[in-house]
């Protein structure tokens, strides 16, 4: 694939998790949140694809994902609270009536005189007079969040989730349909700003927790307070839980979410002669989730990874060894020869995702490309400092007097057009005849869920394969992730799980639909 290495002419730079050792088949604790779990079954391998030897087996390391904090469920008197919230949450008292305390607080009592709320998330208390959740975070962030007057807070960190991520949508949804006078926004950080924003969000009393997305999944685990066993072996973090102390305690949900929808679309699709392998493209935080979890949830099913960056590739591949799969890593120049030999497709990269892709060197897009091709595109010049980080506010809790302007364009403007069309026409016909050589009965999941359609789900949908986005399973992770972090507030009611799934599902058809 053009565009190897990093920072090559022309592609896209090394993501910040470079250098950081990989950390499988064990247990990294930072403050006793990690836990062993029980032993795995690697099974039997099916054959390896033509011309390859497939790696060495490590032992299955089966872990449990569990909760990675406590919280303090809220007092009475948050019950009563009317809360407006910027999505337009709809408060319903009875919801926190039924969570009960639990005498984790710390340091409660905190405020300005007004009536103090005991919160969930730890350390000092909401005040009637003090509703603004979002406040310490202003300052970290390069997106304008919301104005809301609810009692907790969670969101998503990224370098540009406001631009393209659903999660707002899904889990203010899913706030709404509970009652929760909660509130979800994107968190736009520079990588710059990363342990700054981490600070703030341990300082902020009613944040539960945030998810974690491109490009911090793999980065954001070093600076965390706790992780989870899961998240510490593949090594990547989806979900952050602030525990009542202000802790930060990583976990990972995208890896069981992503097996359980490709187990749907290949039940779903006509039976081949073997359980092939795997073709798992990419090799970051997702792909190790991933990988990692079809390992433990498929044993005996091979995977064949194929990474831009092939000692990317090679810490991947062994890391979901070690939980128990053969894997044989392909570089992108090979991948040609494999795919007519493998059962499945998983994108796990970031190739064919909508938004910018913002990078100490500048700034590009990759939602024309598809990752069955090389996908190299211009880097653009970095836009100007925008805002609220540089402000130098002197109160967190004071929301930037100006809005500021998003650090890049959702869109790419024309003169990156000009110098990325070659490519992009290279590109697609490279993908489409790739696509031709998957066996009929071959499966596509594309972790990428904005667009709805990629590039890559239109050439596989083209050439007859059946295919899968990431809105599955974004709305699978999201709502494990938001039982993580708001479960204690939920502990007196029924059928949480179900009423946030069908909420979140209703809010992503509403917005596909
Ligand atoms: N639907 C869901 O719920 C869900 C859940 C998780 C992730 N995702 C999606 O999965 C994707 C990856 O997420 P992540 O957290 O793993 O991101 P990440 O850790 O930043 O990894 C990005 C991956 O994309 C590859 N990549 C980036 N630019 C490329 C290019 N120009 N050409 C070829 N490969 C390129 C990287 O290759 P190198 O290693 O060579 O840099 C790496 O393998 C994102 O689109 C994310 O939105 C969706």
């Amino acid at each position: 694939m053009g565009g190897r290495g990093p920072a090559g002419a022309g592609g896209t730079a090394p993501l910040p998790s470079e250098g950081r050792p990989a950390h499988h088949g064990r247990t990294r604790a930072r403050g006793g949140d990690t836990r062993r779990g029980r032993g795995g079954s690697p099974g039997g391998p099916p054959g390896p694809p033509r011309g390859h030897r497939l790696g060495d087996r490590g032992p299955a390391g089966r872990r449990h994902l569990r909760d990675g904090g406590a919280y303090t469920p809220p007092g009475p008197r948050a019950a009563g609270r009317a809360h407006r919230a910027g999505a337009g949450h709809a408060a319903r008292p009875d919801a926190l009536g039924a969570a009960r305390h639990r005498g984790l607080r710390e340091g409660a009592g905190g405020g300005r005189g007004s009536a103090a709320v005991d919160h969930p998330a730890g350390a000092g208390a909401v005040t009637r007079g003090d509703l603004d959740p979002l406040a310490p975070l202003r300052p970290h962030v390069h997106n304008i969040l919301p104005s809301v007057h609810t009692t907790w807070a969670a969101g998503v960190l990224g370098s540009h989730p406001s631009l393209y991520s659903r999660s707002p949508l899904l889990w203010n949804a899913a706030f709404q349909a509970l009652g929760l006078p909660a509130v979800y926004a994107a968190f736009d950080v520079a990588p710059e700003g990363l342990e700054a924003f981490l600070s703030a969000c341990r300082a902020a009393p009613a944040l539960l927790g945030f998810s974690v997305t491109v490009p911090y999944k793999e980065r954001v685990l070093a600076s965390l307070d706790g992780v989870d066993p899961d998240a510490e072996a593949v090594g990547a973090v989806n979900a952050v839980v602030r525990t009542p102390q202000g802790r930060l305690v990583g976990a990972n949900t995208d890896g069981p979410a992503a097996l359980e929808v490709l187990q749907r679309l290949e039940g779903g699709a006509p039976a081949g002669d073997r359980p092939r392998p795997v073709l798992l493209l990419g090799a970051g935080g997702a792909a190790r989730a991933v990988g990692a979890a079809i390992a433990r949830g498929m044993p005996g099913r091979a995977l064949v990874l194929c990474n831009r960056r092939p000692d990317r590739a090679e810490e991947t591949a062994s890391i979901i060894r070690g939980a128990g799969a053969e894997v044989l890593t392909v570089p992108p120049e090979e991948l040609e020869e494999v795919l007519p030999d493998v059962g499945a497709v998983v994108n796990a990269t970031s190739v064919g995702m909508s938004g910018p892709i913002r990078t100490a060197e500048g700034v590009t897009w990759l939602e024309p490309f598809s990752p069955l091709g090389p996908a190299a595109p211009p880097l653009l010049p970095p836009p100007p400092a925008s805002g609220a980080p540089g402000l130098g506010l002197a109160s967190p809790a004071v929301p930037p007097a100006a809005p500021a302007a998003p650090a890049a364009p959702a869109a790419p403007p024309a003169a990156w057009w000009e110098r990325a069309w070659p490519g992009i026409v290279r590109n697609l016909e490279i993908s489409l005849r790739r696509a031709m050589r998957l066996r009929p009965e071959a499966v596509v999941l594309d972790l990428v869920y904005a667009p709805a359609e990629s590039v890559l789900l239109k050439h596989a949908r083209w050439t007859g394969h059946a295919v899968a986005n990431g809105e599955l399973v974004l709305i699978a992770q999201a709502v494990e992730a938001l039982l993580r972090l708001c479960g204690p507030l939920l502990s007196g009611r029924a059928d949480v799980r179900k009423v946030v799934q069908r909420a979140m599902q209703a809010a992503g058809a509403q917005r596909t639909g």
